[in-house]
């Protein structure tokens, strides 16, 4: 495995890879990677000639600067567990003056109404964030494949819109959820959590499974109290979320109809840790 800092090094060897025939795949993180991370890498393995994975604390993304501060980083475990690939993977691992010069602004994009709910109104200036950094990782690393998770559905819709908006040669592939047994979804995050904060976190995917077994059978309001009441109860967590919304669009609804795909989502707070999941309905 290659790790570059800068970009100059980084696009000097990629230039090697120029070549029609030759696929480059790209898959973005912040970092602290776990089994779902290590899912879009495999992915990327298989379809491209060459993987590169970025390690990139995104500081323009979290609108909650102690957020950022308390997001967990471990650069040596990460380097450990990408090691394995040897030649097939790049680590480019950027300061943050390497990606933003002296001037760590965030840029304003459109987004055609997928950032009205969600994270997008429970974060800020979140989505804003992620594509001002996506889009110079892609000027930099000029993928033919980008790899990103469901499990941030809402920010791989967004994705697949402003690879669309610009015409992008990219091809975005969606990589589906990884979870741990009890089906909490993997998350960095998941590292703040004790044990039985665990446990308290499987609930989030029990609802969402709750809203998938019972979509032909209830009515979405009926789905949406249900699981509003049942939170309720559990002590140790706070929801801030729960809706169903069209996978597409992205907006909320209570009315199903025929023909539209569906999904349901999901935020909550345990111990001050913010979650979020989703899960296809139909
Ligand atoms: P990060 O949270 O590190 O996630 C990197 C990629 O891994 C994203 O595409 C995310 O959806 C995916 N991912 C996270 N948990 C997953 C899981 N349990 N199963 C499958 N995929 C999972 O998302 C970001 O970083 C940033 O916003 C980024 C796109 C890198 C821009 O800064």
């Amino acid at each position: 495995m290659l790790t570059f800092r800068s970009i100059s090094a980084l696009t000097k060897y990629l230039d090697k890879f120029s070549d029609s025939e030759a696929k480059i795949g790209f898959v973005p993180t912040m970092g602290s990677l776990h089994e779902g991370h290590i899912s879009l890498v495999d992915k990327s393995i298989r379809k491209s000639t060459i993987t590169v994975v970025s390690i990139f604390l995104n500081p323009t993304q979290f609108n909650d600067f102690k957020d950022l501060k308390e997001y967990p980083v471990d650069h040596n475990a990460d380097f450990r567990t990408l090691k394995v690939y040897d030649d097939q993977l790049i680590l480019f691992t950027p300061e943050i003056k390497e990606i933003y010069g002296n001037n760590v602004k965030t840029k304003k994009f459109s987004f055609s109404g997928l950032d009205k709910y969600m994270e997008g109104s429970s974060r800020g200036n979140h989505f804003n964030g992620v594509i001002t950094v996506v889009e110079r990782l892609f000027e930099i690393v000029k993928p033919d494949y980008a790899f990103f998770g469901e499990k941030d559905f809402q920010q791989l819709r967004i994705i697949e819109l402003f690879v669309k908006d610009r015409s992008l040669s990219i091809k975005i592939i969606r990589c589906k959820t990884k979870r741990s047994c009890d089906g909490l979804a993997l998350s960095s995050r998941n590292k703040k959590l004790n044990n039985s904060s665990k446990k308290i976190a499987s609930n989030l995917y029990k609802a969402l499974r709750f809203a998938r077994d019972n979509f032909n059978s209830l009515e979405i309001s009926e789905i949406i109290s249900n699981i509003e009441k049942k939170f309720q109860k559990i002590s140790g967590i706070s929801l801030e979320y729960f809706l169903i919304a069209d996978e597409s669009k992205l907006h909320p609804t209570n009315r199903k109809s025929k023909g539209i795909k569906y999904r349901a989502f999901i935020a909550a707070k345990i111990n001050n840790i913010r979650l979020i999941d989703n899960i296809n309905l139909n």
